[in-house]
Formats: structure tokens, sequence, C-alpha cells
């Protein structure tokens, strides 16, 4: 926690004497710690924390962190089984009513104590008990951002694998190309390695020059490519059909508490909440910016995708139908996650010849840039964590964290029948709602309220009347962790 305060001046001393106004005994010591090293910090201002650049470069990262394959390989056939536009709706609700606000209760908390998720429940708790458990929660936070890396950088090693096969068999390497796309010990375990690589290459570049510069490269990129897929996707026999299953309501499943939590779930993970990535970038964002808009435009963008995702991928599951693959399980749902994207699609590619390699290059790619923009921030919560806490150079940080997270991905790769099912189960539906809910309770219960408040409206006076400032704390208290209590008492039963 005292790393935080080494860097500016004026700032530091201003929340050193707010938070010595009610200071225990144990928090002077901290304080006077802090003096301490901000004397040495004058000279060494080496460990000046990372800020974003730029509203752009925030919104990028932090909707780069949101879009993931959760956008697009989750919610399309999500919402075409349950409900189509009925799922949208009950989606976008939830997004806002229930992932809005804990998004703000961890931006809030980051930025209020510019630090990792452990020294920001540190630093608002009132006793030491209080403090004990944000460090215990804070820990667990780093832990599932960390597994949670570990599947995830599994699957994204699998994207990678696909985007290269497709131009690799045009070029008529097609023994490379076959064992990059069939599953296998060394092939997975080499593209994660891949993909873990390129995700410690740039969070060691640090906020502004990695995160922020990739996510601003990466992120257009994305968009562009989806639109333009969708776009020529919809052009092609049977796209109408897909269309339809998406957006035809059908009300008979609007009120199935299945649909809705399954719609809270991917809500949550869509937003990437829980584990501290929110709150490590909010803790980057300046102290001049609105922080409730600049929510609501990273809510807009996440949600934004999922949807603009669903036009790309009914319409070419049932293109795909028209040109004989099959789409439906056994159940009679349609074919979703994995068996969609490494099954149903390359299938669709195939039979299009030399437009399926353009196409198959660019949706893979488009994955891999989903991915990436995702994973870089599940390794910044660990890598700002040993940056903060121990004042490790970024680079060794970096190097570190991905050397764990690589070796507990080998061995989910090694032990992948009985660990891959289970550390999702793990780490998604338990762990993050249950984080989540602990951020609620910190946010509405533990902080102080004039504290909140005053962070809430920094340099922006105006908004201490507005709407959000006079519900949030209270809906943040009592509704979402009463929603939260809910969906975790749900999965447990
Ligand atoms: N939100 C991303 C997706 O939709 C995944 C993600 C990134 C994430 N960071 C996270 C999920 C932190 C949980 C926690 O794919």
């Amino acid at each position: 926690m005292s790393t935080n305060f080494t860097t500016r001046g004026g700032r530091e001393r201003a929340i050193i004497s707010r938070h010595n106004a009610y200071a225990t005994p144990f928090e002077s010591v901290t304080v006077q710690f802090c003096k301490i090293t901000i004397k040495q910090g004058a000279a060494a201002l080496t460990s000046q924390r990372g800020e974003f650049g730029s509203r752009f470069g925030f919104i990028m990262a932090a909707a780069g962190s949101a879009v993931g394959l959760g956008n697009i390989w989750g919610f399309p056939t999500q919402a075409a089984s349950n409900g189509g536009a009925a799922f949208v709706v009950v989606y976008l609700l939830l997004a806002f009513l229930l992932a809005y606000p804990v998004l703000m209760a961890e931006l809030t908390l980051g930025r209020h104590a510019h630090g990792n998720m452990i020294a920001a429940l540190a630093k608002v708790s009132r006793n030491g008990t209080q403090r004990g458990i944000g460090t215990l929660m804070g820990i667990v936070g780093i832990f599932t951002a960390s597994l949670i890396l570990s599947f995830y950088a599994i699957v994204s090693g699998w994207m990678i694998g696909f985007g290269a096969a497709y131009p690799l068999d045009a070029l008529g390497a097609t023994e490379t190309a076959t064992w990059l796309s069939e599953f296998g010990l060394s092939r997975n375990l080499m593209l994660m390695l891949i993909f873990m690589t390129l995700t410690m290459a740039v969070v060691a570049g640090g906020v502004e020059k990695g995160i922020e510069r990739w996510s601003k490269r990466l992120m257009p990129a994305l968009i562009v490519t989806l639109i333009l897929l969708s776009l020529y996707v919809m052009t092609l026999e049977g796209a109408g059909k897909g269309l339809a299953v998406y957006l035809v309501p059908d009300l008979s499943k609007l009120w199935s508490t299945e649909l809705v939590f399954n719609a809270m779930g991917a809500a949550f993970f869509s937003l990437s909440l829980g584990v501290g990535t929110m709150l490590i970038y909010g803790s980057y964002v300046s102290d001049e910016e609105h922080l409730p808009s600049l929510g609501v435009q990273v809510a807009l963008v996440d949600v934004g995708i999922a949807v603009l995702a669903g036009f790309l991928i009914l319409p070419a599951m049932y293109v795909a139908a028209e040109r004989g693959v099959m789409i439906f399980n056994e159940a009679g749902g349609l074919l979703s996650e994995d068996t969609l994207i490494f099954v149903v699609l390359p299938a669709l590619f195939d039979s299009m010849n030399e437009t399926g390699t353009v196409l198959a290059l660019a949706f893979f790619g488009l994955m891999s840039i989903a991915a990436l923009t995702s994973s870089i921030s599940m390794l910044e919560v660990p890598v700002s964590f040993l940056v903060e806490r121990f004042q490790w150079g970024r680079l060794r940080a970096a190097f570190i964290a991905t050397a764990i997270i690589t070796a507990m991905s080998a061995a989910i790769v090694m032990n992948f029948d009985t660990l891959f099912g289970l550390v999702i189960t793990v780490s998604t539906r338990y762990s993050q709602p249950l984080l989540g809910l602990a951020l609620c309770v910190y946010a509405g219960w533990v902080w102080r309220r004039d504290v909140l408040l005053k962070e809430l409206a920094k340099n922006e006076e105006a908004t201490a009347s507005t709407f959000f400032m006079r519900w949030w704390p209270w809906y943040v208290r009592f509704v979402c962790p009463a929603i939260i209590v809910t969906i975790l008492a749900r999965s447990i039963a």
C-alpha cells in the first residue's frame, strides 16, 4: 500500500491527511512509513505509477478487457438458444442493472486507492478485521484472475493455431496446418506458450506504452473486421434464417429462471468483474476524468460488440447449415462455444475455397485480438500487485507472473479432461460472483459514504446532484448484493 504514495507529491499529501483524519494506531504507523517512502521516492521516481494517457485509451483498454471470447463465442448462441431477442433484452437489462454498478464499484475503488485490489480494500477499511478480509479477498482475486488466464490462454492459443492453419494450408504446408488445427498435447502447449508470450510482451511494456498502445491499435481493427465480416456473411444464402432466429423474440422463454441466470453469468464474465481487473484499470485513470460516464461507455462497447457478434455468428451458422453442415446438437439446441468455433465455422470456411481462407484468417485474427486485449487485463492483476507490493520492475514482475501462470496452464493442458472444466467452473461460477459480492460490500458498507461521494465527485462538482450520485451508493449497498447472493445460492444448490 505504501508504494502508492511514493509518486506524486500533492495528491499523496491530500490522501494522507484525509486518511489520517480517522486513523487508527495501525494506520498512523502506515502513514509514517509512507512519509519515509516519499522522501526516498523523490530521489528515485522510477516506481512512478502508470496512468492512461487519454480517455480514448482508457476506453479502448477497458473495453478491450471486456470484449473477449465470451462476447463472440458465448453470447450469440446463448441468445439464439434462449429466446432470441428476449434474451438480448434480459442481457441488456442485467448488464446495466447489475454489471454496470459493480463495474463502477471496481473503477471507483481503484481510482480512490491508486492501487491494486488488496491496497484498495485495505484503504477503505475502518478496522483490522475489515482490512484482513479485504486482503484475503484481494489475494483470492489475484489467484482467480490467474486461474482464468490459465484456461483462457489455452483456448486463445487455439485461435492463433486456426488462424495460422488456413493460410499455411493454402500455401501447401498441409501437415503443419493439420497439426495446428488438431487437438494434441504438444500443439496445445506450444500455442498456449505463444499466446502467453504475446500477453507478457504487451504487459511488460507498461500501462501507457503497452496496454493502452496495443488496445488503441487492436480494438478498432477488431470492430472494423467484425463489421466487414458480418456484412459479407449477410449476403450469403441462408443468412436471413439465422438473423430471424437471432432477432425474433420467443417471449415464452423470457421469464424462465434459467434464462435470467445464464444472462447474469454472461454479463458478469463479459465485463471482467470481480477479480480486480477493472479495479486496477480504474486506478490508472486520472483524477480529472468523470468515472460514471467512462463506465457507461465501456459497458456500451462491450454490450454493443456482443450484439454485433450475433449479426455475424447466427447468419454464419445458418449459411453453414445451408451447405450441409450440422449446426444442432442432439438435444436440438444450436451448437455453441468450442464446437461452434472449431467445428461448425471451419466446416463453413472449408466449403468456400479461397474465400474461405480469407474469411478464416479474418475471423481467427479477430478472435485472437479479442483474446489478447482480454488476457493482458488478466495478467495486469498479478503484475500490478508484484510491482506495487514488492517494488519490482515491470519486466521482472511480468516475467515471473507469466512463468507461474504458464506452469498452471501447462498443468491444465496435461490433465485436460479433469482440470479444464473444473478450473472454469471454480473461477467463473463461484469465485467471480463471490468476489463481486465482496466488492459491493466494501463499496457499499465498509467505505465511508462521505469519502466515497467525494471520490465520485472529484473535479466534477456538477455530478454531486446527478441521478448516479443519488442512486448508485444505495444500489450497490442493497440491490447488487441481493442479486448476487441469489445467483450464488442458485449455483450452489
Ligand atoms: N471479459 C472477457 C471476455 O468476455 C474475459 C475477461 C477479461 C475476464 N478479464 C477478465 C473475465 C477478468 C473474468 C475476469 O471474454
